[in-house]
């Protein structure tokens, strides 16, 4: 039997993570890393046999009991947590002293040819260390519509963002979260590798805010403003400056780009066809629309 410890199990990632490697495995013991065990079993109500253990990124004094007897350590970068020599190198220290060998890593789809993002640092870091690794690299997640990018499209009708044409591959975070949970119950097989995970489709924000408009029923459009404009506008409606600029970043510099590479890679490992952006819009259409909070 093997122990899988997930971290970031309550957000966009972890909670797809969670659920597949319900769904796929027979005989593993599944732990939640969390910061709240109270708050996070009320996201997890038919998960039975998930366990939980107290654990905090920002806290080495979590480490050590949440990392006991633990095969494989999945990991993530929460977005507000950037600095990787204060706070993954010890964790990953800490790892390593207790006895983990095997890491699975949420990374970003081109993170070993940016060296200046955390994903890299963590990357290099993980093989330094000398782990068995496994990188998943995803591109850009459908869900961003639902999360961060939904207040307004919900109130204003309108995504507002400083890439201008720049097309991003669009990809599920249901496919990221499947094809995960498939990597870390066949570790032994894929380790000490990196898999890019993409959807099919290369679209700019102008050609995704017309499917959304076609399936919705509702006109919904796109601006492209300069990222200084962008930034303080994030800023003025409260969002905090790291993950401001994060955002600023990630929907700016794709402009200088080459589009985003087209992986087979999900259905290679699952099997199955990766969602379209035509079929993410029509699942997720109440959400958008404001019916479904
Ligand atoms: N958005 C994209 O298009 C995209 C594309 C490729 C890669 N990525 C990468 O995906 C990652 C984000 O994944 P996500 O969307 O799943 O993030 P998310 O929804 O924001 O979830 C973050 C998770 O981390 C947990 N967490 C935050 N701070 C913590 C702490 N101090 N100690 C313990 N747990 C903590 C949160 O738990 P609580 O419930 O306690 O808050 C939550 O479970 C980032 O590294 C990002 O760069 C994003």
């Amino acid at each position: 039997m093997k122990r899988i410890l997930v971290t970031g199990a309550t957000g966009n990632i972890g909670l797809e993570v969670v659920h597949y490697l319900n769904v796929l495995n027979s005989d593993s013991e599944i732990i939640a890393a969390v910061r709240d065990i109270a708050d996070a079993k009320l996201k997890f109500p038919d998960a039975v046999n998930l366990q939980f253990r107290q654990f905090d990124f920002e806290n080495p004094d979590t480490f050590s009991a949440a990392f006991h007897l633990v095969d494989v350590l999945f990991l993530l970068r929460p977005p507000q947590i950037s600095e990787v020599d204060r706070f993954f190198r010890p964790l990953l220290l800490a790892a390593k002293a207790n006895g983990i060998r095997n890491v699975v890593f949420l990374s970003v789809q081109g993170a070993e040819k940016s060296k200046v993002i955390p994903h890299n640092k963590i990357e290099n870091l993980i093989q330094q260390l000398e782990f068995n690794y496994i990188f998943v690299r995803p591109s850009y997640f459908m869900q961003n519509l639902t999360t961060t990018l939904l207040p307004e499209i919900v109130k204003q009708k309108s995504i507002t963002l400083p890439s201008g044409k720049a097309k991003f591959n669009w990809i599920d975070v249901k496919n990221i979260g499947e094809v995960t949970a498939y990597l870390i119950l066949n570790f032994g097989k894929y380790q000490n590798r990196s898999f890019e995970i993409t959807g099919t489709e290369n679209k700019n924000f102008a050609e995704v805010v017309d499917l959304m408009s076609e399936i919705t029923g509702e006109t919904i459009s796109f601006q492209s403003i300069n990222p200084i404009r962008f930034y303080f506008k994030k800023r003025k409606e409260g969002i905090a400056s790291g993950f401001a600029a994060v955002m600023t970043i990630l929907h700016f510099l794709p402009r200088f780009q080459k589009e985003p590479d087209i992986s087979d890679n999900f259905q290679k490992l699952t099997g199955k066809k990766p969602t379209s952006i035509r079929e993410f819009i029509a699942r997720e259409k109440e959400k958008l629309t404001g019916i479904q909070q």
